[in-house]
């Protein structure tokens, strides 16, 4: 089996800024996407959520308590409980430093107005429930920044996802675009997954130079999370993953240097 991968994508080892450079930044700011991009990283990643009225943003978890600070009623509880309006008036920096408090949660498409066509994205949808149509508004986003061609043939976007068939939906649209599933690398999810993605993300914690061996017979790419110090990112580089996610993209950045 012939394995077909875009240039940007072949014969390195990717560096994914996980919620951006969130190991020493807000996570998922333009403040912790601009210290990743500038730390060497080749992907920023965007973990997906959508508002009561149905704008994605880009924020971890469901909800917005752990991260985003504000008036009670607009800043606390379920994202989808909250119209875009609610929680634009709170501070997605604040919880990590006062230094960060004017950081607010990024809609997508401020992610995408902000970078454009110079960075890579590295896109989850995050617990979708079909009835909020994340892989369609995703779609229409990439059309409206003209980034689906760029990602079919070069990877600018990977769409990645725990839910396969969230991924499913996402290749019954358009079969071209990459896909990641997010789960276990053992030969069920390379069997699987092979049918209609290009890769497999699993946790680090699994992985071993055999079954990252037993992906790139299948023809897919492994991109470990969430790797973040020294010893495990050398550890990963050593069983040969095609990247990895990391909270700490300077740290990636030295080893594959020095590689
Ligand atoms: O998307 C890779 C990794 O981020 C998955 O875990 O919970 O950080 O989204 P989580
Ligand atoms: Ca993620």
């Amino acid at each position: 089996l012939a394995c077909v991968a875009p240039a940007q994508a072949s014969a390195v080892q990717l560096n994914i800024g996980h919620r951006g450079a969130s190991g020493t930044r807000p996570e998922h700011t333009f403040a912790a996407y601009d210290r990743a991009l500038a730390l060497g990283a080749d992907y920023i990643e965007q973990d997906l959520q959508v508002t009561s009225d149905g704008v994605l943003v880009v924020l971890h978890d469901g909800t917005l308590n752990r991260t985003v600070r504000g008036p009670a009623e607009n800043c606390t509880g379920a994202v989808d409980t909250k119209t875009l309006a609610q929680i634009k008036t709170c501070s997605a920096g604040e919880w990590f430093g006062a230094e960060w408090a004017g950081e607010k949660v990024p809609t997508l498409e401020e992610v995408f107005q902000r970078y454009g066509k110079t960075v890579n994205y590295y896109i989850e949808t995050k617990t979708p429930d079909p009835e909020d149509d994340m892989e369609t508004k995703l779609l229409a986003l990439l059309d409206k920044y003209d980034l689906r061609n760029a990602s079919i043939n070069d990877w600018q976007v990977l769409i990645q996802s725990f839910s396969a068939d969230s991924l499913k939906r996402v290749h019954a649209m358009d079969a071209r675009l990459p896909l990641v599933f997010l789960g276990t690398l053992n030969a069920a999810s390379i069997q699987s997954v092979r049918e209609y993605g290009v890769g497999i993300g699993p946790s680090f914690g699994g992985v071993t130079q055999a079954n990252v061996a037993a992906a790139h017979a299948a023809c897919l790419n492994v991109h470990p999370y969430t790797v973040n110090t020294d010893a495990d990112i050398a550890r990963m580089l050593s069983y040969g993953v095609d990247g990895m996610f990391t909270n700490f993209p300077e740290r990636l950045e030295a080893q594959l240097g020095a590689a």
